[in-house]
């Protein structure tokens, strides 16, 4: 069972699907086109669009083009209903993102099953959904700990993927760049507050417990698919190309890319914020300090020169 919105131009029409998907429990709505359709997904997500293609104004192709770009409202399936059977409307259909096809006049037991069957796959994918947006506030839980890092999360998410699509990375390079940015420090939530808000100095026994962030973060990212991208950021954020970092000490490309970017904008952002110990630097002396920090061998010289270019355009 579940919310299903059916749009159509012909009340008819939704009445008919209505008074089929009712008596199986299923909540519905209607709207008369594609623009109202895209406003109500918008407003109310659904777990389930039944969608006529031929419709004034905005058509089925565009309202579903529109649901699958928002991320927030791409994972909700999208049926076209539709007397439109010629193989052109299909395959346009399917690049405008359609998750299937139910033919006018359509055969009422066909059309309940698919029904039942995508608002179950529907579940499995918001119970993943909602397993990452654990571990995503788990993350700004920690954050929230340390007063001073404030907003620092969202600022690395901010930079770190405006970073991956200026270096003409895949999308999902920079949506793991996004989330990374967020979970980079997940790990934190296994250090005591005694050692990670430490005014003073740390012994090197807090300093080996902080770098086990690292470790734990990657731990906790688990096996979740939506996450097999971030992890290696968790894990390889502290990590320099002479091998000199942390947790593994991997050395030049061994290091993966995003973690090497992520790497960039966390120094970047930390110079540049002020802390109880320490007075924000410029951006020309953070700058300074990022340049040290590749002639030292700790960084890759050209992506800390295309991050600067990037600063400074901002
Ligand atoms: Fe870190």
């Amino acid at each position: 069972m579940g919310t299903v919105l059916v749009v159509d131009d012909i009340a008819g029409n939704c009445r008919l699907l209505e008074s089929l998907l009712v008596p199986d429990g299923h909540v519905v709505r209607t709207a008369r086109d594609g623009e109202e359709a895209v406003r109500a997904v918008h407003d109310a997500p659904p777990d389930l669009v039944l969608m006529d293609v031929m419709m004034p104004n905005v058509d089925g192709f565009e309202a579903c083009r529109a649901i699958k770009q928002d991320p927030g409202t791409r994972l909700i399936p999208v049926v076209f209903v539709t007397s439109l059977n010629d193989s052109a409307s299909r395959i346009r259909g399917i690049d405008a993102g359609a998750d299937d096809f139910v033919s006018k006049p359509f055969n009422v037991p066909e059309l309940r099953a698919r029904v039942r069957s995508l608002l179950r796959i529907k579940r499995y994918t918001d119970d993943l959904d909602s397993a990452e947006s654990v571990i995503i506030s788990l993350a700004l839980t920690i954050e929230a700990r340390d007063a001073m890092t404030d907003g620092h999360c969202q600022r690395l998410a901010h930079f770190a993927s405006a970073f991956g699509l200026s270096l003409g990375l895949s999308d999902d390079d920079v949506s793991a760049l996004q989330r990374g940015g967020f979970l980079h420090d997940l790990g934190k939530v296994g250090i005591p507050d005694a050692v990670l808000l430490k005014p003073g100095p740390l012994t090197s026994e807090e300093y080996a417990l902080i770098k086990q962030h690292t470790v734990i973060g990657d731990r906790l990212c688990g096996e979740l698919r939506s996450l097999r991208k971030v992890r290696p950021i968790v894990r390889h954020h502290h990590e320099r190309v002479d091998g000199s970092g942390y947790p593994d000490g991997l050395r030049g490309d061994a290091i993966p890319l995003l973690a090497q970017i992520m790497g960039i904008v966390d120094v970047f952002d930390a110079l540049t914020t002020r802390r109880p110990y320490k007075a924000a630097l410029s951006l020309a002396k953070a700058a300074e300090e990022l340049r040290g920090e590749a002639a030292r061998g700790w960084r890759r010289a050209d992506l800390v020169a295309t991050f600067l270019d990037q600063v400074a355009r901002d």
